[in-house]
């Protein structure tokens, strides 16, 4: 038993100045392995007599479990110093500046909604928001738009099946426009109304200028003695600040809109050769946005008086804003999540746009 006694200070000794879990590895074999000292002894036990048998079986079993525990222990000591070592060789210096090649980009969409949140924002317009997924109410019937309109079809409309409804009149949409943020914030019964309402919607189309999900940006001011020469007003500002031009010729085309009356689009100058697109100057026009007066019957269905109040609304196509600003071709390279499109289309993140501090001075392609 003597012999257990040093053999246990022994190889207690060598666990527990074992350097690393390694060297306790191989300390753990040599002991406890197929060969190792406690082994070994253990097979002796079958030539001892069936006393000593007893005695040293025991003293074996009891041996071999505090050698297991002081494996244990000494495992997860050594196991948190070479963490604790690691995280210290490991420390970074998050002061440091990010090296150019690593520096993460905008969107050009992100950089498109800052510019003109920033714009309207100035103006003196708050941010409403809406949901995706619309019932037909607020993205059809509200804006003028009853059952079997023909104007339904001018949409290429996603619709969802109503689980509690087989009604077709009860499925839902993916919004087909941002207008239903018009009825939304009607129904909050907040007036005057001065909001824009940035967001994604969704039509089944596509090719290079038409996408399935897209980004549009409303525009609503409801108020007494509201006319056209106010959204003539607003949108020639909005546009010069957008292309940061001094002057741009505008048109307005007459149009239709079943939420709007009258309706109309407007369209900017632009010089348009083979391989270039000026905007500012020039003989050719580019259309740019729909817009219009807020149609009776949609104030009637926001719960709004016509014969009190009077707004006008637009709309305009964020993606195509962005297309044409930054010179990008084709609209579905947006959406394919290419990061070398990124780094050479996007925008440096930190450097924000704003009326005061610029609109588009950090740009990758921009400058
Ligand atoms: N909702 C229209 C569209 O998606 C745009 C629009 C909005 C036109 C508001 C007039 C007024 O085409």
């Amino acid at each position: 038993m003597e012999n257990l006694e040093s053999l246990k200070a022994e190889l207690l000794t060598q666990v527990n100045t074992a350097n690393n879990v390694k060297e306790l590895e191989d300390i753990r074999v040599a002991i406890l392995g197929k060969k190792g000292r406690i082994t070994e002894l253990m097979k002796t036990l079958g030539t001892l007599s069936q006393e000593e048998k007893i005695a040293l079986g025991k003293g074996l079993n009891i041996l071999k479990s505090e050698v297991e525990k002081a494996l244990s222990d000494q495992k997860s000591t050594l196991e948190t110093k070479e963490l604790e070592a690691k995280l210290a060789a490991e420390k970074i210096d998050v002061t440091l500046p990010i090296r150019p090649e690593n520096q993460g980009r905008l969107h050009p969409i992100s950089q498109i909604y800052e510019e003109v949140v920033a714009i309207f924002g100035q103006m003196g317009f708050s941010v409403a928001e809406g949901p995706d997924i619309e019932d037909q109410f607020h993205n059809f019937n509200a804006l003028n738009m009853p059952a079997n309109h023909p104007a339904r079809q001018m949409q290429d409309t996603f619709y969802i099946p109503n689980p509690d409804s087989d009604d077709f009149d009860d499925s839902f949409v993916v919004r087909t426009h941002t207008s239903p943020v018009q009825i939304r914030t009607m129904e909050k019964k907040e007036l005057p109304i001065r909001i824009v309402a940035p967001g994604r919607t969704y039509r089944s189309d596509y090719d290079a200028t038409h996408t399935p999900m897209f980004h549009q940006i409303e525009g609503l001011v409801i108020d007494k003695n509201i006319t056209m020469a106010h959204l003539k007003g607003c949108l020639y500002d909005f546009i010069k600040a957008f292309f940061e031009l001094d002057e741009i010729p505008v048109r307005y085309r007459p149009s239709f809109f079943p939420f709007t009356e009258p309706s109309a689009e407007m369209d900017i100058g632009c010089l348009k050769t083979k391989t270039e697109l000026k905007i500012g100057a020039g003989t050719d026009w580019l259309e740019i946005l729909g817009c219009g007066m807020v149609h009776p019957n949609v104030l009637r269905a926001g719960g709004i008086n016509p014969d009190e109040y009077q707004g006008f609304a637009f709309g305009l196509g964020l993606d195509r804003l962005a297309m044409l600003k930054y010179g990008i071709p084709d609209l579905r390279t947006f959406f394919e999540s290419d990061v070398r499109w990124l780094k050479h289309y996007g925008f440096l993140p930190l450097d924000m746009a704003s009326m005061t501090g610029g609109l588009s001075n950090n740009g990758g392609a921009a400058r």
